[in-house]
């Protein structure tokens, strides 16, 4: 594998082969780099597992304002011998000379036997030629220095004196390179920088490829100056089919087709004007008994049409561009092609020229704007429109034409019995069968598989 690295890391790791732990502070001076591209440099090398950074604290000592005397003059029992060098002193001329350290200088010394007292003069005894401190005084000077690199014994004496030294607790980093950096063998380079270098895959939040889908066809649909409308999921069985025109003994209302509410009717399901007006459209047309107890049955809606109707019976409309976008619920066995529950759009204009040759124009409009143009329209049948028609788009990745929207014309069987007196082009279909145009899919499940790969990969913009 060949690495490609940072003139940092290099001067890093190069450093770290030389000397397997360093704190930071030794990695600038060995590198000659500065603190900050030292931090950056570890951030890099840990996250790529070459570097690994312990961190410790360690106690560091340093002098008191007494110690810097002390390593300056030397320590009061040192220099109260000095001053004996040339010959026995009396205590009075002693005292005089060394001042405030003579009392704890002179104990020190006679209790070591470093002098020698008689009532006349004191005079030097046997003294080591190097005095318990002096060498830890020395070695400390004017640094800081790590408590373990000093002998414990020698250090007490010092620590019990005031002001002598100075311990304080600081955390430190050591950085060495992990097993496989240390074979990393670093090329001579250029220093130049290396624009087709990898680097690491970050993975944003974004939003679902079916939501982007969803999003760009209502801003279709409000550009093409349309309106939104909002229904609920679930209807009494009077809007989802009866004033669609749907006969009761129609298959689609089946338990294998629908889903029912269990055991759950609409008390009011429409004005008795409404009820009574589609209850004759049933019976004269369809010649039935129509069963208001089925019309009030509740189901999760198997079309968005059921809001397109509802809207239009309350608003009697003699002019309009409405949509609703939505999921829908079919009592269906999941496959590639076929969803439990699946999202559909449905467009209506209602206006007194509005004509066939309008709602294939507006379809083919639509189409064009969701980046699709190899269409064509082919006869069809729904219980509520006629003529009925479907779209069929080209999928040229699977060379063959699959079917979209359903359009058509509302029948007057249904438009009159609610009131609605102008002509009413309405069409609709399945997102999740656009999206998959889209974004090249054969299995709609896949939308709903939550397959971070193929979400990560799926393309925000085509
Ligand atoms: N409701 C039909 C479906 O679900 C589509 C459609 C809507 C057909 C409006 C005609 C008019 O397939």
């Amino acid at each position: 594998m060949s690495q490609v690295f940072h003139e940092i890391e290099k001067k890093i790791i190069t450093s770290l082969k030389e000397t397997s732990k360093q704190t930071p502070e030794n990695l600038e001076k060995s590198t000659n780099l500065s603190p900050d591209q030292i931090r950056r440099g570890i951030e890099w090398l840990k996250l790529k597992d070459l570097a690994i950074v312990a961190e410790s604290k360690t106690s560091l000592l340093s002098l008191g304002k007494n110690g810097i005397e002390a390593f300056e003059k030397g320590l009061p029992e040192r220099r109260l011998l000095d001053a004996l060098k040339d010959g026995p002193k009396k205590l009075a001329e002693l005292q005089k000379q060394l001042g405030p350290i003579f009392g704890p200088a002179m104990g020190l010394a006679r209790k070591n036997e470093w002098v020698e007292a008689s009532s006349e003069q004191i005079s030097l005894g046997k003294i080591p030629s190097e005095l318990p401190g002096e060498k830890i005084l020395k070695n400390i000077g004017t640094n800081k220095i790590s408590k373990d690199q000093i002998n414990e014994n020698e250090l007490s004496g010092l620590l019990k004196r005031p002001d002598f030294i100075v311990e304080e607790i600081v955390k430190t980093k050591e950085i060495s390179l992990t097993t496989s950096a240390k074979s990393i063998e670093l090329s001579e380079s250029s220093g130049a920088i290396d624009v087709e270098a990898k680097v690491p895959e970050v993975f944003v939040a974004r939003t679902h490829p079916l939501k982007d889908t969803i999003d760009e066809i209502r801003e279709i649909f409000v550009t093409l100056g349309f309106s939104e409308i909002i229904g609920n999921m679930t209807q009494s069985s009077f809007w989802n089919f009866d004033a669609l025109f749907t006969p009761q003994d129609h298959p689609a209302r089946e338990l294998q087709d629908t889903f029912y509410l269990d055991k759950i009717s609409a008390k009011k399901i429409g004005n008795p004007e409404q009820i009574k007006k589609v209850s004759e459209s049933h019976k004269k047309n369809w010649r039935y008994q129509w069963d208001i107890n089925e019309a009030r049955k509740m189901v999760l809606r198997t079309h968005t049409t059921c809001v397109t109707i509802k809207h239009l019976a309350e608003n009697k409309p003699d002019e309009a561009r409405v949509f609703s976008l939505g999921r829908v619920f079919r009592n269906e066995k999941v496959s590639y092609k076929h969803l439990v529950e699946f999202n559909q759009i449905e467009g209506v204009v209602v206006g007194k020229n509005a004509t066939l040759r309008d709602l294939m124009g507006i379809q083919r409009e639509f189409y064009k704007r969701i980046g699709i143009t190899k269409i064509k329209f082919w006869p069809t049948f729904f219980p509520y429109t006629e003529p009925s028609l479907q779209t069929m788009v080209y999928n040229d990745r699977l060379g063959k034409w699959v079917e979209l929207f359903g359009m058509g014309i509302f029948r007057p069987e249904v438009t009159k019995p609610l009131g609605i007196t102008k002509p009413v082009l309405a069409w609709g279909g399945g997102i999740e069968r656009i999206a998959m145009l889209k974004y090249g899919l054969d299995d709609v499940r896949e939308f709903y598989n939550n397959n971070l790969d193929w979400l990560r990969s799926a393309t925000k913009c085509q």
